[in-house]
Parts: structure tokens; C-alpha cells; sequence
């Protein structure tokens, strides 16, 4: 069996849900009678025993979680305060891991809990193979137009992914790249701020198209569903 006692993986959830709507960010609605974040920490927690979680958390909700925790007997991962942006949620917790400790990290959407084990292995196999950023892909389905002003511009899907979490790095890299690109934390995902490292291959797996992260009201039935469908 594979030693994972040099795997982090940063969980993101420090997002308000705006798109989603309701009292509550939609990280902690349940699906299935478990909670969403719940089931995406447990899925690495089954497919990299081991492995160094940390769950990244808004300050507003640390206690909401720390009392979810305990009414349901569940263990939290270390916990790291997130920021305005998803890049700054990402670089708070990346300034928590010491690179000599880690090897590769992990970086997926807390909002993403149906993702499995083969696809996050799939990643990591592609690290310990020798690749330095690594992120799962889908295609297209649907044509792709580019905006330009009030036009529109045909595009050629087939030159396009999909691009999903969890994305894996070699830790130096995804470090270096946080610590370099900071002015540049819009970013809605981490290939993307480490693809400004010149002549670094970003390499793609294959995706799973019922990873899908819960983002508009309906992605919850949509989740169980899918749940249904792999039982
Ligand atoms: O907003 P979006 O759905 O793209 O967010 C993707 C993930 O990033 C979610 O799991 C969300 O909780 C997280 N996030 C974060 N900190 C922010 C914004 C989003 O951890 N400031």
C-alpha cells in the first residue's frame, strides 16, 4: 500500500453560497441525510488514509462547524481561516503546509462532494509518476462561443476542456506559484496560477462527470441522483 503521510490536501468552503441562496452556505445542507462537506472530507479520508486534511473555513462559520462537529460525533480536520477570494482561501492554507514535509498537494472544492476515490487516485498517480500540476478534464458537450463586447465569437470545443477539482501539485510548485502570482487571486481555480510558472505542463485526467459542484438551488437533487445512480 501507498504512503500518504506526505499528501495534503486543502479542502476550500469558505465560500457564502451567494449563488446558491438560503440561510445556510450550501457546504453544510445535508444530501442524502449527511452533510455535504462531511462527505467530501470523508471521500479523501477513504482514498488517501493518511493524508494531511486541512478544511478551509470562514471565520463566520467556525462556530456553525465546530457545533455540527460535535452534535454529530465527527472528527474535523485541522481547520485554516479562509479569505475574500477563493484564491486567498487557497493561499492562507498553503501558507500552513511546509513543502519539505510535502510532496504533492491536493487542492478541491469543499462544494464538490461527490467526487470518488478512483478519480482522486487517478490524480495522484499522475504526481508520483513525475507530473507537476495535474487537474481532471472533461469535454465539452455543448458548441462555445468567445465574448468580445456585445459580440460573439464561434469557437472550436475540441480545443476546450472542462476543468474540475481535485487538481494536484507538486507542493514546491503550487507553493511558489501562491507566494509569486499574489496580485492575482481572482483566479477560480489553482492549475490557473500554476500555469504562470513558465514552462510548466498543466497534465489532464480524466474527469467525472457527476463531480459536479453544487452551485445553483437544484445541484442537490441533481447530487442525489447521482447518489442513487452508484448504489
Ligand atoms: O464560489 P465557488 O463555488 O466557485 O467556490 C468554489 C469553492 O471555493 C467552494 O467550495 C467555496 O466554499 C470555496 N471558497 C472559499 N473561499 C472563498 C470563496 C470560495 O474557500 N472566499
Amino acid at each position: 500500500m501507498e504512503n500518504n503521510n506526505k499528501i495534503s490536501v486543502v479542502v476550500v468552503a469558505a465560500g457564502s453560497g451567494r449563488r446558491y441562496g438560503g440561510n445556510l452556505p450550501k457546504q453544510f445542507l445535508p444530501l442524502d441525510n449527511k452533510i455535504i462537506l462531511c462527505r467530501t472530507i470523508d471521500a479523501f479520508r477513504e482514498a488517501l488514509p493518511g493524508a494531511n486534511i486541512l478544511l478551509v473555513l470562514s471565520s463566520n462559520d467556525l462556530d456553525f462547524w465546530e457545533k455540527l462537529c460535535s452534535d454529530n460525533n465527527y472528527i474535523s480536520p485541522q481547520i485554516v481561516v479562509g479569505g475574500d477570494t477563493r484564491g486567498a482561501s487557497v493561499r492562507n492554507a498553503l501558507s500552513n503546509i511546509d513543502s519539505n514535509q510535502t510532496e504533492y498537494i491536493l487542492i478541491h472544492d469543499g462544494a464538490r462532494p461527490l467526487v470518488n476515490k478512483e478519480l482522486i487516485l487517478r490524480v495522484v498517480d499522475r504526481l508520483r509518476k513525475g507530473a507537476k500540476a495535474v487537474v481532471p478534464v472533461l469535454d465539452l458537450t455543448d458548441s462555445i462561443m468567445e465574448k468580445f463586447g456585445t459580440a460573439l465569437l464561434p469557437r472550436n470545443r475540441s480545443d476546450y476542456k472542462l476543468v474540475q477539482t481535485p487538481q494536484g501539485f507538486n507542493s514546491f510548485i503550487i507553493k511558489f506559484a501562491y507566494a509569486n502570482f499574489i496580485g492575482n487571486l481572482t483566479a477560480t481555480d489553482d492549475a490557473t496560477m500554476a500555469a504562470k510558472i513558465p514552462n510548466l505542463d498543466v497534465i489532464g485526467v480524466e474527469g467525472d462527470k457527476h463531480n459536479i459542484k453544487i452551485t445553483h438551488p437544484g445541484d442537490i437533487k441533481l447530487a442525489e441522483f447521482y447518489l442513487e445512480c452508484s448504489h
